[in-house]
């Protein structure tokens, strides 16, 4: 079974222009498909669509089915269950999404009850080993902080910890690291294939760096005016002579932590 289906999909935010226009692909469980593509060619509203997110007067057409199940046959509510949950997803600017008046441990630890997990013990410890493993090496400090009291790579990093927490099917991440410094970012990706490696998360990632997509895919997407133009194996897709980026983070990657990084490109 698929865990993303979309076929001749696409979303018009004026009932004129499609900012995603025609767009087919499937993403099978444990896969990581990243997609890059100019600004404005219709990535993030690709991934909301997927979501469910999509500003009031936004339509779409075409099919898109999570699990196998066409999400125009599902009731407005199964779908919002499936947020969070089955279904997670980070953006570029995590932050801006949180309660700037909620402590992180009090926002936490609400979005982890709602999604079911009852036993207050298991959320904190939940809580501490998420933050840990993004590398925020002071998670009781970090649960006591309002928003703002952190810095925009730390609440980046929060919002990813919680995007992660319930171990999702389906990861969409959108530009997630851009925000962070290099070494930061490294981490992130790491522990984005860790979490595929764990738990069988695939993934759709929306990123500027052809490094990254390279390394860290199965195969790339890549858009342009809303159509997805190309498809195809990240080995094969990646033409270096044609993409002469410095590959700094993709070098950062691969000195940080040599051995538990598992490359898979099968
Ligand atoms: N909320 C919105 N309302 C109207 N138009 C939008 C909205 N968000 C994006 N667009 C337009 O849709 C197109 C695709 O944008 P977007 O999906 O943000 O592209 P990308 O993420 O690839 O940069 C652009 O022309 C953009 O101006
Ligand atoms: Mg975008």
């Amino acid at each position: 079974m698929e865990i993303l289906s979309i076929n001749n999909y696409s979303i018009s935010y004026d009932g004129r222009r499609s900012a995603v226009d025609a767009v087919s692909l499937t993403v099978a469980r444990g896969e990581i498909l990243s997609i890059v593509g100019e600004s404005g060619s219709g990535k993030s509203t690709l991934l909301h669509g997927v979501l469910g997110l999509l500003p009031a007067g936004a339509a779409a057409r075409g099919s898109l089915a999570l699990f196998g199940e066409d999400v125009n046959t599902m009731s407005g509510k199964a779908r919002r269950a499936l947020r969070g949950s089955r279904v997670s997803m980070i953006f570029q600017d995590t932050g801006r999404y949180m309660n700037p008046i909620a402590r992180i441990g009090a926002q936490y630890d609400e979005f982890l009850r709602v999604h079911g997990m009852n036993d207050a013990r298991r959320r904190r410890d939940l809580q501490r080993e998420m933050l840990l493993k993004l590398h925020l090496s002071d998670p009781e400090r970090v649960l006591r902080a309002y928003p703002f009291e952190l810095s925009g790579g730390m609440r980046q990093r929060v919002g990813i910890a919680i995007a992660m927490s319930l171990k999702p099917e389906l990861l969409l991440a959108d530009e997630p690291t851009s925000a962070l410094d290099v070494t930061v970012q490294a981490q992130v990706i790491r522990q984005m294939m860790e979490l595929r490696e764990s738990f069988g998360t695939a993934i759709v990632l929306v990123t500027h760096n052809i490094g990254v997509a390279a390394y860290l895919s199965d195969r790339i997407g890549v858009m342009q005016n809303g159509k997805l133009v190309e498809l195809g194996d990240a080995a094969e897709s990646i033409d270096h002579t044609q993409h002469p980026e410095p590959r700094s983070l993709l070098d950062a990657v691969v000195e940080i932590d040599d051995e538990s990084l598992i490359v898979n490109h099968g």
